[in-house]
């Protein structure tokens, strides 16, 4: 069988109230539009998949252009029906359709596949998928012929109910298999008599009927499935939803996930059994998490990699690093893109990163900023260095051997080389390399003025008696 499928697009979505089009809008950390192309892709070779665009086109193409799916343009948007007309040359080819919509993100392959298998064994011209969720205001009712029977008459738009049809729960989820020829042989007949002046795909299921073809329904096994994004409410409501299963899958794989609906894990999230994670924690993009790790509360982690037995305490930001086993980070660090934390690092609070690679066991535990540094393993960084990476016009790198002794209060003026095993006095300014093994104290001697103190107290004393006297 030539299965094709077409994805409408290109709405602009005015009930989202956003100057962004709404397949671009995000749930699970992705784009409305890349879910549903890929579960379509579950089901067809992504050539065979057409996107119809329209409002922002380009940056709609470019947000999927990667899935090597084709596209086709709407360029004013008429309505449904007027998409799916679009579409009639560049699915000339195909002996069936499966129709999705760029706004219903969370139908499964599963269910598509069922769609696809009832609507080739009923050898229907249409075949809608419907549901019966919660509440059904807003969506097309399907008027079955007989109640329990496949045999659909027509669909109803919401605008359009009659107040006996109000009570019709059978919603359209605006998914549909359909046979291309009869579909195309019809479509030029709809016309945009309406509440919103458009041309409605929903309105080929009464024509189809009347011109003698067979309509039919199947119901979705989740209700949840096929529900749409219009406005940003029922947006979250999906995003809810999506992250909730990701975070049950995960669970079912040895994951501790407590107040599972307090985190947000993106669906590309990968997590390693006995890893536990935290309330209100953010696992987003590309992150991946080994074993027996632990994420505490309010940290947020951006693609970035955790080895095993990682510990990332409370409210740390990572993004883009790689942390390997045993490292401890945090509470209240902050990893800027392009860092590399080697084996047991311990990084602690107050400590920002960017652009560093710190080795095996070595720690900087308080206070510290690191930037274009290389820090050998075993190497201790004391409270409140500063890596000086940057003179106003460059930056320029710090390089730190193995265990090298930085005291508190250090500023690492870069470019700069610690050689191994040195040692940097505290509060020193270092703006020399200094040599492996070596002391380099950068600072003023210290003087100290014997009986100093005491000696002002007294004449203070002394004055204050004088004045007391007259
Ligand atoms: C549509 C159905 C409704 C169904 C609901 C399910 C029609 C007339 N109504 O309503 O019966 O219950 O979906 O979610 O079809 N689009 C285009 N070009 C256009 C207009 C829309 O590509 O000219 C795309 C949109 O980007 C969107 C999809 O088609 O991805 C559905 O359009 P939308 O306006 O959201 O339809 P609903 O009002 O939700
Ligand atoms: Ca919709």
């Amino acid at each position: 069988m030539r299965l094709g499928i077409v994805i409408m697009a290109a709405g602009k979505g005015t009930r989202l109230k956003s100057k962004r089009a709404k397949v671009l809008h995000q749930i699970g950390g992705q784009p409305l539009l890349r879910h549903v192309i890929a579960s379509a892709a579950q089901v067809v070779p992504a050539r065979d998949i057409l996107v119809v665009v329209g409002h922002q086109a380009e940056l709609v193409q470019a947000a999927v252009r990667d899935t090597g799916v084709r596209f086709v343009e709407q360029r004013e948007q008429r309505g449904t029906g007027h998409a799916i007309q679009c579409a009639e040359r560049e699915t000339r080819g195909y002996e069936h359709l499966i129709v999705l919509s760029g706004d219903v993100p969370l139908l499964k392959t599963e269910t598509m596949l069922a769609l696809r298998d009832f609507h080739v064994h009923q050898k229907a011209a249409m075949t809608i998928l419907t549901a019966e969720p919660t509440h059904s205001f807003g969506y097309g009712r399907v008027l079955r012929r007989k109640p329990g029977k496949p045999e659909v008459a027509a669909i109803v738009e919401q605008k359009a109910l009659k107040p006996a049809q109000e009570g019709l729960r059978e919603i359209n989820s605006g998914i549909y298999a359909f046979q291309r020829k009869p579909l195309f042989e019809h479509i030029g007949r709809l016309r945009p008599t309406n509440a919103h002046k458009e041309l409605y795909l929903t309105d080929m299921a009464g024509m189809l009927v009347k011109a003698g073809e067979r309509v039919v329904a199947i119901e979705a096994a989740h209700p949840t499935e096929v529900l749409g994004a219009n406005t940003i409410a029922e947006m979250m409501d999906l995003d809810r939803e999506m992250r909730l299963e990701k975070a049950r899958t995960l669970m079912a794989a040895g994951v501790s996930i407590f107040q599972p609906e307090t985190v947000m894990i993106d669906g590309g999230v990968e997590v390693g059994p006995d890893t536990v994670i935290e309330p209100f924690a953010q696992l987003l993009g590309t992150t991946r998490i080994g074993s027996d790790c632990r994420i505490r509360s309010y940290s947020v982690l951006e693609n970035t990699t955790l080895g095993d037995r990682v510990e990332i305490l409370h409210s740390c930001v990572i993004e883009d690093a790689v942390i390997e086993n045993g490292a401890r980070l945090g509470p209240m660090a902050h990893l800027r893109p392009g860092c590399h934390v080697g084996q047991n690092v311990h990084i602690g609070n107050f400590v920002e990163a960017k652009k560093t690679r710190i080795g095996a066991g070595s720690k900087a535990n308080h206070l510290t900023y690191l930037g274009d540094a290389q820090v050998g393993s075993g190497t201790n960084i004391g409270a409140g260095t500063i890596t000086c990476n940057y003179d106003g016009v460059n930056k320029y790198q710090t390089v730190i051997g193995d265990r090298v002794f930085i005291g508190s209060d250090s500023a690492l003026v870069a470019p700069v080389v610690i050689g191994e095993g040195a040692y940097i006095a505290a509060g020193s300014v270092i703006t020399d390399d200094v040599p492996a093994d070596a002391l380099a104290l950068g600072r003023a001697r210290q003087v100290n003025k014997e009986h100093w103190a005491k000696n002002r107290r007294a004449q203070q004393e002394a004055r204050k008696k004088g004045s007391t006297k007259k």
